[in-house]
């Protein structure tokens, strides 16, 4: 079979030098500013052998953080800290864009400062809880409906998002469009009643995530713009009864715009095949994700279902996963108990194989 997991690809202004790629993971261990600092330098740089890394979940508003101890790209502090981050990335040589994540309803008071409120679509809690680091696991928020007249506000908080995270030195942007967060919020019947130009007809209900990436392209052009999706998947309380035509009617009406890419994963909805729905509905790059390893994903490439492939828990153990891959070495397994947790254990003390003295640069 050929080979094509270690060919470069161009995505939109993309350039990966492999098409490995590490998928957003949220690890909770930013600092009481909402920073990243010395250890996400470590982490990441430490994985700067992917083609590309697509950096955690990372709010655009406060309003839109939701969990304890997650990244924000809103204010100077945060734009200059995730700077010290891209330069260790870019050093590694992987090319590297930030997900940008409001999560709408999912969300706790007791992880945002006092009177910072929780928004979404609709006045819908959903059903479930969250941790938090004073009160342990909480109900989530019920939310205030945004007026009509805020939306276009949202909307700008991603943009200027998208611009900072260029400040800060990442090369694109990713819109998480999954998981039931804020743009998915809006995509499903269950959680947007609205009757205004956001919700009602599926069109309406597509809207804001589309507006959420005309913006971003408008600022920092479309081959920096990526889109994430996960076609039917119920997490944090969403249901939706005909994804092949939720997510053909938004990929139809993005398909335009010359997005990078788009990530996207199996779909958790039996008999819905979502890499070959977003084949069918979008013509730029896109991402597979979800349950690969080494020997799957060379197939998915070959097989021509997409043009990269992401790896997110196979990244936590592997620093080195490319290596890995390449030389067919055994993957390390991690320890779940530290995946949210503050500080270096679980997160930047997984070793990276023994470089063999043949691939020295060593005479
Ligand atoms: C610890 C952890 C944190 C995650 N955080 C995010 C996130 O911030 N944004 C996102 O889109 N997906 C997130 N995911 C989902 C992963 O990106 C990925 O879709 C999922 O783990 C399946 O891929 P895998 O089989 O390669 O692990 C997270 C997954 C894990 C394990």
């Amino acid at each position: 079979m050929h080979d094509r997991l270690f060919e470069p690809l161009q995505l939109g202004e993309l350039r990966l030098a492999n098409r490995v790629v590490m998928a957003p993971m949220t690890r909770s261990r930013a600092n009481v500013f909402d920073e990243p600092d010395e250890l996400h330098v470590a982490y990441y740089g430490q994985r700067a052998s992917a083609g590309l890394i697509i950096a955690e979940g990372t709010y655009p508003s406060l309003v839109g953080k939701g969990y304890c101890r997650t990244p924000g790209i809103a204010t100077p502090g945060q734009v200059a800290a995730w700077r010290r981050v891209t330069d260790a990335v870019r050093t590694g040589g992987a090319s590297q864009v930030l997900q940008l994540m409001h999560v709408g309803r999912v969300a706790s008071r007791h992880n945002k400062p006092e009177g910072v409120e929780t928004v979404a679509p609709s006045a819908i809690a959903a059903q479930g809880s969250l941790y938090s680091d004073s009160h342990g696991l909480v109900p989530m928020e019920l939310p205030r409906a945004l007026a009509t007249s805020e939306i276009a506000g949202v909307i700008e908080e991603y943009r200027q998002a998208a611009v900072n995270a260029r400040h800060a030195g990442f090369d694109g942007v990713e819109l998480h469009c999954s998981s039931g967060y804020l743009p998915m919020q809006f995509l499903l019947a269950g959680s947007n009643r609205r009757q205004d130009g956001y919700g009602g007809s599926l069109a309406k209900r597509i809207r804001f995530a589309v507006e959420c990436l005309e913006a971003m392209v408008g600022a920092i052009g479309a081959g920096r713009v990526g889109l994430r999706i996960i076609p039917g998947n119920p997490f944090n309380d969403m249901q939706d009864d005909d994804p092949a035509a939720t997510y053909g009617a938004l990929l139809d009406a993005v398909n335009p715009l010359g997005l990078a890419y788009v990530q996207v994963s199996r779909s958790p909805q039996p008999g819905l095949d979502a890499f070959a729905l977003v084949r069918r509905h979008f013509r730029g790059g896109v991402i597979l994700n979800d349950g690969f390893d080494g020997a799957t994903a060379r197939q998915a490439l070959a097989d021509g279902l997409g043009d990269a492939v992401s790896f997110a828990r196979h990244y936590i153990a592997n620093p080195d996963l490319v290596q890995r891959l390449r030389q067919g070495a055994a993957l390390a397994s991690f320890d779940r108990t530290t995946l949210y947790t503050p500080g270096a254990a679980g997160y930047i003390d997984y070793p990276a194989l023994p470089v063999h003295r043949s691939e020295t640069c060593l005479p």
